[in-house]
């Protein structure tokens, strides 16, 4: 995770972000100390990344890549405000003697658009990664990617539409919506049973959630999605994280999960 320090919203990358709207940094900070703060309660580990001024966006640690069996695929993002982020992260891993370290070719901004299952790595694309970045992470990584189209722009990265909430077992949670036809039929035939979010608890960006595949940590304005994970055995624990809102991210945006 990486501190809002300098969280500000000074550019437009997506539907969500206005710079005219202004940010207030000491609630954002508050609120993302509570997320840090829940995580470790629940015993978690968390490493933060030193936020670097100039760089708004990097409290968005997600994007900055990915970390599958201690294999890190490392970002190159879309927008020339983001770009110096992945840096940023490599020499983090670097510096923790990660060993297998890539620097990709193709945009990708890292858990964004990838999302690890028990079987697969999700891929969103449309919007951010590039789909040759597929291709990428499945030889990098040695696991099979599938590819899924999102196609409504305030659904812009994978993780703002589909939550991962059983890495072990192939359980997801996803909002039909933010995809196209083809992309659903492929949602439907790999996860049946998952849980289905509405247009509204997908707007207050309920599927930007973090499962340790008990807990799911959430935007506690998705109010619909925590009656359905609660009889599906989760425990949904509702965070705010409105000011970080303004940026187009919340819970799982803010969370780069380091899977060693
Ligand atoms: N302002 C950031 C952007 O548009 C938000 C990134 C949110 N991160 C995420 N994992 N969806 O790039």
């Amino acid at each position: 995770m990486c501190p809002p320090a300098h969280f500000r919203v000074t550019y437009s990358i997506n539907p969500w972000m206005d710079p005219a709207k202004p940010v207030d940094v000491p609630l954002a900070v508050a609120q993302w100390e509570d997320l840090r703060d829940r995580y470790r309660a629940l015993g978690h580990t968390v490493e933060e990344l030193t936020p670097r001024p100039g760089l708004p966006d990097m409290v968005f640690a997600a994007n900055g890549a990915t970390v599958i069996g201690g294999r890190v695929l490392g970002a190159r993002f879309a927008h020339p405000e983001r770009s110096a982020e992945a840096a940023e992260h490599l020499d983090w891993f670097r510096a923790r003697g990660f060993g297998r370290i890539a620097e990709p070719d193709h945009i990708n901004e890292g858990e964004g658009d990838f999302a690890v299952t028990a079987s697969w790595i999700l891929a969103g694309r449309g919007f951010r990664a590039s789909p040759l970045s597929h291709g990428e992470a499945q030889e990098f990584f040695g696991r099979p990617v599938l590819g899924l189209d999102l196609v409504d722009p305030r659904y812009y990265h994978l993780d703002t539409a589909l939550a991962v909430l059983d890495d072990a077992r192939d359980e997801v949670m996803y909002y039909p919506g933010a995809f196209s036809p083809g992309s659903r039929e492929v949602l439907r035939r790999l996860f049946p049973d998952a849980l289905i979010a509405t247009e509204a608890d997908a707007t207050a960006f309920g599927l930007n959630a973090v499962s340790d595949g008990r807990h799911v940590l959430l935007p506690q304005s998705a109010t619909g999605l925590f009656g359905p994970l609660r009889e599906r055995g989760f425990e949904p624990v509702g965070m705010d994280l409105g000011e970080l809102l303004k940026g187009g991210g919340s819970v799982k945006c803010c969370t780069q999960e380091l899977r060693t």
